[in-house]
């Protein structure tokens, strides 16, 4: 390729008069650039092709191919497809003028030249065609740069998308890591709070237990004994009918038959009240089940009556206010393969929301509203065809807005007030209901119509399929409230 800056401009003359050709030459030596010549169309296209002009200059008229034949096979191949043409016409010939701008000619120069406008249009296109090089080697920059960008932009876009997907991935890891962090704090707070539980009410039956038994032992000799001395008493007075005047005025001072009658009765209530102690005893080993880790087989019936009874100074409440009513359901008894302790507590979570619910509703309403309203916590467990052990407890509290029932089983989430509950009471029966015993365990509830938590276990726990969806049920659970 020729240098521009450096080497001369080369123009190329085609003519088939040696006169013209003369004239034009001189013209251009005068600029100081290199004239060319043919005389006739393929000594044109030859001499283009190997000297490669920076213009050419072709008349219209010549011998063999005539000038646009020149010009079009000029235009037709690469190597010269970009030298300016300047064809030279006569003056009044317009028709050519046209015909040879449309095959590609940049400009034309009429005969008889002006050595003035013959170097002014050769200049004007030689500026031009510099120009129209320059920015064609800019262009091709421009594109090389252009493409070099969207290479980078393309680089670019992979390394954001490899970021982010790494960053999903942590994101992801860290969820499950924080989900696991969470679900063990679970387990340990449940664990903590089941074995300081358990010890604590295993610890109050053992040392209740012993004391109450002496008691309880020690009714029916001290029954036996009381009949004795009444026994003796009434023969001395069958034998003896007319005793000295002070011991007739001591019988009476102490109103002996009333005592004789009332001491049957004294030791009846004790009897009760010990008989009570015993049973109370009996519930707190039962709700503790301590020595029972292992799955069990018990009558599930007995769990839920020993949490309600751990649970009774609650359903009674304030001294003021009327008791809450427990309406038990219960189908005939069956026993269920389960961890007893566990699901006690799942009992004991659900039935302390009840209560409180109810009391917290009671608090809201107006006195004369909350005495003539009854407040009732409904129980029913039953046995499915399926053998699945579904167990319903409902109370007819204030109920739970969607909002809240879509976080209720989440640990931590609580709407009582800081140190009234920890929010756990639910997420761990969840845990107990679902993993240790392969059930279900679901909320109906809707605002002012109260609340029912179903729980749904396989009777055995051998076989740990999902039960049967469906399953008639006379509790008709999963009714909407
Ligand atoms: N029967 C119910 N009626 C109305 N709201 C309830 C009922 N049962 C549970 N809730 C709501 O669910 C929330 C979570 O209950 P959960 O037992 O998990 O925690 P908590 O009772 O707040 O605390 P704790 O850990 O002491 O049990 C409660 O704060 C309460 O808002
Ligand atoms: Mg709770």
């Amino acid at each position: 390729m020729r240098d521009s800056a450096t080497e001369p401009v080369r123009i190329l003359l085609v003519d088939d008069t040696r006169t013209n050709l003369a004239i034009l030459s001189d013209y251009i030596h005068t600029q100081g650039w290199v004239a060319l010549t043919a005389s006739d169309g393929e000594t044109a296209l030859q001499q283009a092709q190997s000297a490669s002009p920076d213009l050419i200059l072709l008349d219209v008229m010549l011998p063999g191919i005539d000038g646009f034949e020149t010009c079009r096979q000029l235009k037709a191949h690469a190597a010269t497809a970009d030298i300016p043409i300047i064809f030279m016409t006569a003056l009044s010939d317009s028709a050519n003028k046209i015909k040879g701008l449309k095959l590609g000619a940049v400009d034309y120069i009429t005969k008889p030249f002006q050595q003035e406008e013959v170097v002014t249009r050769l200049d004007v296109q030689l500026r031009l065609h510099q120009m129209k090089c320059q920015l064609e080697q800019q262009n091709q920059l421009l594109n090389q740069k252009v493409v070099e960008q969207a290479k980078t932009e393309a680089q670019l876009q992979l390394l954001t998308y490899e970021l982010e997907e790494r960053v999903q991935s942590r994101t992801a890891e860290l969820n499950s890591v924080l989900d696991n962090l969470t679900q063990t704090q679970v387990h340990l707070v449940q664990s903590e709070k089941m074995s300081s539980l358990g010890q604590m009410t295993a610890g109050l039956a053992h040392e209740i237990n012993n004391p109450v038994n002496f008691i309880y032992g020690n009714l029916r000799p001290a029954r036996r004994y009381f009949q004795d001395f009444i026994d003796l008493l009434t023969h001395y007075q069958t034998c003896y009918p007319n005793p000295p005047a002070d011991l007739q005025e001591h019988l009476e001072s102490v109103d002996i038959s009333f005592v004789v009658k009332d001491a049957f009765n004294l030791l009846d209530s004790l009897e009760i009240g010990a008989d009570r102690i015993r049973r109370i005893v009996l519930s707190l080993r039962n709700f503790s089940r301590l020595d029972e880790a292992d799955i069990k087989s018990i009558n599930i019936h007995e769990g839920i009556d020993s949490t309600l009874l751990i649970l009774q100074h609650k359903l009674r409440g304030a001294v003021d206010s009327e008791p809450i009513e427990v309406i038990k359901h219960y189908s005939a008894a069956f026993e269920v393969e389960c961890y007893p302790s566990q699901l006690n507590q799942v009992f004991m979570n659900i039935l302390a929301n009840a209560i409180d619910a109810i009391e917290e509703n009671r608090s809201r309403l107006s006195e004369p509203e909350a005495s003539s309203s009854a407040h009732t916590i409904e129980i029913c467990t039953e046995l499915t065809t399926d053998r699945q052990v579904i167990i319903q407890i409902a109370d007819n509290g204030p109920g739970i807005p969607e909002a809240i029932r879509a976080k209720l089983f989440d640990p931590f989430f609580t709407t009582k007030a800081v140190g009234k509950g920890t929010g756990l009471g639910l997420s761990i029966s969840h845990q107990i209901v679902v993993e240790k015993h392969g059930g279900q365990i679901q909320c109906l509830s809707e605002p002012g119509k109260g609340t029912r938590f179903l729980i749904k276990i396989p009777q055995t726990q051998r076989c740990l399929e999902p039960p049967a969806v469906g399953t008639e049920s006379r509790c008709a659970i999963a009714q909407p409230i």
